[in-house]
Parts: structure tokens; C-alpha cells; sequence
């Protein structure tokens, strides 16, 4: 046991931000104390993400004011954990003389002990992958609040040839279903209002015969008031069977996070994203009619090797097909180790950027359309708190996860569903006038008029 303050900072997928939480529950345990000031850190830690290029130079920038930091208070430990530690292993200790310690995402049990190596003058290093560790039995540490993650399985299978994802990982594994079943009820009684399920993949989800829809429903049938979202679906085991369930459980939103990644067979392909956009139309057409409303979101690669300006256009196409709600868009990024590394990124920078800036600007342009659509239209928002830019305002989320703001008022409590019509948007955000506070019953929760 000990007393000393440590410091985290989470960068990457949420799936970081729920490791993290996983990291301060090993530690609290073992008796240290979460300390939100740098300054008054003992322990520094910096849960990373290898995913693009930039991502890692972000952590290297961070190092270097830690350097500074470390100077004028030399027995500060500095540890570097998740995506990139794995990645990197002691090439980090290697080259940045100030890393003390590497953890890899399978070792944090482990963390408390390397962090103590480092304390006696040693470097601590854990990088090994494990095919089974899932930290079932950790409590993660959570502060309270409204919105809470879960990792429901760990690592990839899929191996799409640009990601370093499966490499830091390590091979895919699921949490038991009522080890997760549990925890869900243990923050539905905290107060919680929203659960997301977490996964690189979570169709493929499956513990002793219970497959994703299984969860998913198990999780919805803990408390009716308890939203439960989810990510990511691989657009290649989305199962029927799971299109039903969402659209039977009114708390489950409807709401599907389905990457793309391309609009081109012939670079999908390349890609191994394992189907074709014919088959990925399919998927979203069958979504559309098994759950009214239904709503998407998608991750796209610009400029992957060999992409010609008209497998650029397909990209395009399919999104003004699906018309997405909302969408994360990336140039590519090669990265050491993977499979497209070996082709030659041979898409040049300003063409890359080009194609971004056309693929956001549509984005942009659809998901203003979509809600202005939305206008006169109610909507069942979940308050979580004052509004960002003025105190006059609240703002909350609705199903499909937009943010909605509306006049402040006493009757209108953190945590509660309201009834909101929507009289204004813009392409990220929707506003409108409370027309009820309380829900009448919560089978009246998610319909919209
Ligand atoms: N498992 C999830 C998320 C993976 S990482 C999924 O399959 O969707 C999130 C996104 O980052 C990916 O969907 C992809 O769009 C993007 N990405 C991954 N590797 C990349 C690379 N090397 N360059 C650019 N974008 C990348
Ligand atoms: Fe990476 Fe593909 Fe796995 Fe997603 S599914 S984490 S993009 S390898
Ligand atoms: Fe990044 Fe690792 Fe997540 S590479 S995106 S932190 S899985």
C-alpha cells in the first residue's frame, strides 16, 4: 500500500477511455490516489493510441512538457500505457529516456508492480497480448455521472490491412454476459442514465452461445430507463437476429455505428473489409425497414494506396446513399507492421486532403439536411447539464445521440427524459422548446411525433 497521486491522461477510442477506468480501479486498490492536478503527481501516466501517425505524435508532444515537468521534480514516475506502449514495447524506454515505465493494454494487472520497479530505479515493462484476459472481476473506477462505457470484448480479428488494431490488442475475446449483466445493473442503481457496449467488433461478440443480441437485450432488460447504446458493428456479422432485437427493446437506441471505409469494391478489398457495397446497401436497406427511424454513423479512409479520384466519387455515392448521420473521416495513415504497409502510399498529400475535405464537406452538408428535417418534430432528449455556451440553456442527447438545447427551467432535473420540439439545427446541433418534462410512462420514452 501506498499514498502516492497519480495522474492519468486518456487519448485514443473510447475503448481507451474505458481502460482507463479499468486502470484507476487496479490502482485505487492497491492504494494510490487519482489525482486530477498535474502538479500533484507523483506517477504520470498517458493511456495512448497508435491508430494514425498523428495520434502518436500527440504523445510525443505531451513527453516533451513532461521532460520540463520531470526536471524540476526528478523522482516523477512517467509511464506510457495502451495502443502505443504496446506497439513501441521498450523502443519507448529506448529512445525516450523519460518513459519509466510501458504497459501494454493485457498487463495492467500488472501495473502496480512496474510502477514499483520504477520506484526502486528499475524501468517496468509488460507487453505481453493475452487470449483470455478480460478483467471481468475489476470494479473500474467511475466517478458518478449520467453516461457510462463498458468494454464488452477486448482485441480484433479482423485484420483490415491498414490497422494496428488486432497487433495492440491482441486476438478478440468476450467478457462473460453476467459479469457485464451486473455491472450494468450496479450503474442503473447508481443513477446512470446511459450505458455504451464496447468493441472493435461487437457483432462477433459470444460467451457460451450468447451472441451480441443476447447482451444487448440482456443489458436493455435492467431498467427501462436506462438507455444502452453501442460500438462498433463490423458491417460483416450484423445479424438479423440483432436488427429485431434493437428494434423490440425501446431503451436500446436506434442507432448504428457502421464503418465504411470505403465506397469502392476494388479498395475495400485491398482494405480485407471482408464485403462489398452491395452487400453493405443491403445491410442498411434491411435496417431501415426492420427499425423505423433507424439512424447511421460510419468511419471513412481517404486515400488508401492505389485510390483513384473514381473510387473517391464511390465513396461519395454511398454516402449520399445511406446519407449518414454523423461520420468520423481520416486520410490514411500508414502504419508499421500492418499489411498495407507494404504497398506504397502512393496517394500524394494535397490529393489525400483534397478527397478529405470533399468527403467532409458533404458530411457536413448532409447532417445539416437530417436536422433540418428534424424541425417541428419532438424528440426525447436525456438531460445531462447546463449548456456549453450559456448557463440561460441545458443541453442533452437524443436516441440517435444528437445534442439538443433548450431554455433553461427549474422543473427540468439532470438525468431526466424530457420532451423537446425541435424549432432550430444546424449541422451539430439541434434547439427547441420543452414541451413536457415529465414522461407520462416510459413506454411514451422514445416515440417521436
Ligand atoms: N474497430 C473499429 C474502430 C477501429 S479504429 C472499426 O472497425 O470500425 C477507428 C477508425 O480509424 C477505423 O474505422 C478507420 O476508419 C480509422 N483507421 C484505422 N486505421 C487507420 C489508418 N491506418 N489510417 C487512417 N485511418 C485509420
Ligand atoms: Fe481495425 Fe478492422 Fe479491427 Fe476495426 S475491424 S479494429 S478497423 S482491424
Ligand atoms: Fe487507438 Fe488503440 Fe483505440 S490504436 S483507436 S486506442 S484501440
Amino acid at each position: 500500500m501506498n499514498n502516492n497521486n497519480i495522474y492519468i491522461e486518456t487519448y485514443g477510442c473510447q475503448m481507451n477511455l474505458a481502460d482507463t477506468e479499468i486502470v484507476m480501479g487496479i490502482l485505487k486498490n492497491y492504494g494510490y490516489q487519482i489525482t486530477k492536478e498535474l502538479e500533484l503527481a507523483d506517477v504520470v501516466l498517458l493511456n495512448t493510441c497508435s491508430v494514425r501517425e498523428n495520434a502518436e505524435q500527440r504523445i510525443y508532444g505531451r513527453l516533451g512538457n513532461f521532460k520540463k515537468l520531470k526536471s524540476s521534480k526528478p523522482n516523477l514516475i512517467v509511464g506510457i500505457l495502451g495502443c502505443m506502449a504496446e506497439r513501441l514495447k521498450k523502443d519507448l524506454i529506448e529512445e525516450k529516456k523519460i518513459v519509466d515505465v510501458v504497459v501494454g493494454p493485457d498487463e495492467y494487472r500488472r501495473l502496480p508492480e512496474f510502477i514499483d520497479m520504477a520506484f526502486t530505479g528499475d524501468k517496468g515493462i509488460g507487453v505481453k497480448l493475452s487470449r483470455t484476459e478480460t478483467y471481468d472481476d475489476i470494479t473500474p473506477y467511475r466517478e458518478d455521472g449520467l453516461q457510462a462505457w463498458i468494454s464488452v470484448m477486448r482485441g480484433c480479428d479482423k485484420f483490415c490491412t491498414y490497422c494496428v488494431v488486432p497487433f495492440t490488442r491482441g486476438r478478440e475475446r468476450s467478457r462473460a454476459i453476467n459479469s457485464i449483466v451486473e455491472e450494468v445493473k450496479g450503474l442503473s442503481q447508481r443513477g446512470f442514465r446511459e450505458v455504451t457496449l464496447l468493441g472493435q467488433n461487437v457483432n462477433s461478440y459470444n460467451d457460451s452461445g450468447n451472441d451480441f443480441s443476447d447482451l444487448l437485450a440482456a443489458c436493455a432488460d435492467v431498467d427501462p430507463m436506462l438507455r444502452i447504446r453501442f460500438t462498433t458493428s463490423h458491417p460483416q456479422d450484423l445479424s438479423d437476429k440483432l436488427l429485431y432485437t434493437i428494434a423490440a427493446n425501446q431503451n436500446i437506441c436506434k442507432y448504428i455505428h457502421l464503418p465504411v471505409q470505403s465506397g469502392s469494391n476494388r479498395i475495400l478489398k485491398l482494405m480485407n473489409r471482408t464485403y462489398t457495397i452491395e452487400h453493405y446497401m443491403e445491410i442498411i436497406d434491411k435496417a431501415k425497414s426492420i427499425i423505423p427511424g433507424v439512424s447511421f454513423s460510419t468511419d471513412v479512409i481517404a486515400g488508401f494506396p492505389t485510390e483513384t479520384y473514381e473510387d473517391h466519387l464511390m465513396t461519395l455515392e454511398v454516402m449520399r446513399n445511406v446519407r449518414y448521420d454523423g461520420a468520423y473521416m481520416f486520410k490514411y495513415s500508414p502504419r508499421e507492421g500492418t499489411k498495407a504497409f507494404k504497398m506504397e502510399d502512393d496517394i500524394a498529400e494535397e490529393s489525400k486532403i483534397k478527397r478529405l475535405t470533399e468527403i467532409i464537406d458533404l458530411q457536413q452538408r448532409i447532417s445539416y439536411e437530417i436536422n433540418q428535417a428534424l424541425i417541428g418534430t419532438e424528440e426525447t432528449v436525456l438531460v445531462e447539464g447546463f449548456s456549453k455556451k450559456s448557463e440561460k440553456f441545458m443541453s442533452g442527447r437524443t436516441d440517435s445521440n444528437k445534442v439538443a438545447v433548450f431554455p433553461c427551467s427549474e422543473s427540468i432535473k439532470e438525468g431526466s427524459y424530457i420532451k423537446v420540439k425541435i424549432n432550430r439545427a444546424t449541422s451539430g446541433t439541434l434547439f427547441g422548446d420543452v414541451i413536457s418534462t415529465s414522461l407520462p410512462s416510459e413506454k411514451d420514452l422514445y416515440k417521436t411525433a
